[in-house]
């Protein structure tokens, strides 16, 4: 019925009807045999399986290092896909080859080819973040420090000489919007007809959860639709109100929009997953999946963030907060997507904390937002949420009850930290116990009120006290 066409390493490629869940990683290893590219977790945590996938993004063609091991193939169409195998096309090593070797970064042996492609995406992107870069690809045998100094080497090469990939991009011709057993569409009124009319479908868009239902669950996942060439999701636009962002923008992109909005959830998603999760994962992916340990909603949420619902023609749009029912069960009608998300415009001074074990890449223990409005030194509003602490994404109301109307005081924080108990019953788990979940709890709205007296650079010292 119809087939994918990308680039593989600057070749053309068609594929006739491929399982639509087969993962890039094993297509790689399995039916070309390139298996530089290795399988370390299978569930995008360790980095090992790092490929380069670059598309136009507004006009510019832009490399991303993302984890072959939970990308479908379909996820390709359109795409250039670049493995360790053809970074180094006139057989001379790539800057960022060459400075492994000559740093001795090269260690294990087995995640040198994951850690080389996240170099090689982040040296075409001109990026000196070298820490983030590698937060995605773990090392448990010696250390980063060779492999640091290696990045910082090659960052200072030029490019070498490619193919002109955006050229060869353009010149994919690609006709189909299905495949047998997965629709790929591009337009989004198609789309929202279709689903419709298939509400039982798997909706797809980077497939950073959806993924590990096969290679971890091994689900057989059927009548699927890949969200991920809907241009109309992807989409930023500003107004006088505030920001509203596409279902489809993926974590990356949303952090490049923060930047100079908000300053902590800039951060925390600098914290989110690792760079490989946060260049496929969409934030549509992550409200719609209804974690009650995701990270974007209690932040949203502090935010005042609504969505937009869509079903068929009809849009409505509805608090974050809202549309958390219970366990596993959101506000959405069968046929129903998320289509968009808007965050009002407001200071920056919504405070915003993930508590986790590990700093990078590691799921949250507890994450908490929150919004206080005062004026004339009263608190005149509050929003405060967290993620972790119940079955859902849940506000504090008996904590804002306790903080509304009354003054900013240091004795008023210190009562409203009491009551944390009233709302949240929370669990113990490998992440830590309902004590220990309570405490940090109290201890964050302690750590926001010294982050809003300007006493930030002491906080953790306040808070170890
Ligand atoms: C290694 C690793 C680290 C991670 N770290 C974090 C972390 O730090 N914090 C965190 O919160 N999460 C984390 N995640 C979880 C995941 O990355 C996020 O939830 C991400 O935002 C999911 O987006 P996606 O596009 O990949 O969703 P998908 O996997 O494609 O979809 C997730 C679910 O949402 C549905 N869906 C997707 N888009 C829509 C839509 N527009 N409308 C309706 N339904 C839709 C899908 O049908 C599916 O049920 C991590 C995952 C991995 C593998
Ligand atoms: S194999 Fe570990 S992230 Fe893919
Ligand atoms: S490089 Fe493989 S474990 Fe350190």
């Amino acid at each position: 019925m119809g087939d994918i066409r990308f680039l593989l390493n600057g070749q053309p490629m068609v594929l006739e009807n491929p399982d639509p869940t087969l993962t890039v990683l094993d297509w790689l290893r399995e039916a070309k045999h390139l298996t530089g590219t290795k399988e370390g977790c299978n569930e995008g945590d360790c980095g090992a399986c790092s490929v380069s996938l670059a598309a136009m993004e507004d006009g510019r063609l832009v490399h991303r290092a993302v984890n072959s091991c939970i990308l479908f193939l379909p996820h390709l169409h359109g795409k250039s896909l670049t493995t360790v195998e053809g970074i180094s096309p006139n057989g001379k090593l790539h800057p960022v080859q060459q400075a492994m070797v000559e740093h001795h970064g090269s260690q294990c042996g087995f995640c040198t080819p994951g850690i080389v492609m996240s170099l090689y995406a982040a040296h075409r992107e001109g990026r000196q973040d070298h820490n983030d870069v590698l937060a995605g690809n773990l090392c448990r045998c010696t250390g980063y420090v060779p492999i640091q100094r290696a990045a910082e080497a090659a960052a200072k090469q030029p490019q070498p000489e490619f193919f002109d990939e955006a050229a060869a991009l353009q010149n994919l011709t690609l006709t189909n919007d299905a495949i047998d057993g997965a629709y790929l569409p591009t337009d989004l009124d198609d789309f929202a007809n279709w689903y419709v009319k298939n509400p039982n479908a798997t909706l797809i868009a980077g497939a950073t959860e959806v993924g590990l239902e096969v290679t971890k669950a091994l689900k057989d996942l059927t009548n699927l639709a890949f969200l991920n060439r809907l241009d109309a999701l992807k989409t930023i636009a500003n107004d006088d109100n505030g920001i509203r962002i596409g279902a489809g923008v993926t974590l990356s992109q949303l952090r490049s929009a923060m930047v100079g909005k908000h300053t902590d959830f800039v951060e925390m998603l600098r914290r989110f997953g690792s760079v490989q999760v946060r260049n496929t994962g969409t934030i549509g992916g992550n409200i719609a999946n209804g974690s009650p340990i995701a990270d974007s909603p209690p932040a949203l949420i502090a935010m005042g963030a609504s969505i937009t619902l869509r079903r068929g023609d009809k849009q409505r749009e509805i608090l974050l907060e809202d549309f958390y029912l219970s366990y596993g069960v959101q506000d959405r009608q069968p046929g129903e997507f998320v289509e968009s998300l808007f965050i009002p415009n407001q200071p920056d001074t919504v405070g915003i904390y993930k508590i986790s074990k590990r700093f990078d890449q590691d799921i949250s223990a507890v994450c908490g937002g929150f919004s206080i409005t005062i004026e004339n030194d009263k608190i005149t509003n509050s929003i405060i949420a967290f993620g972790g602490m119940a079955a859902t994404s849940k506000r504090a109301k008996t904590v804002e009850a306790a903080l509304n109307g009354q003054p900013w005081s240091e004795a008023t924080i210190k009562a409203a930290m009491q009551k944390f108990a009233d709302d949240f019953t929370p669990l113990s788990d490998v992440r830590g116990t309902a004590d220990y979940r309570l405490k940090i709890v109290q201890n964050l709205l302690w750590r926001y009120w010294l982050a809003r007296n300007g006493t930030s650079a002491n906080v953790l010292a306040e808070v170890a006290k």
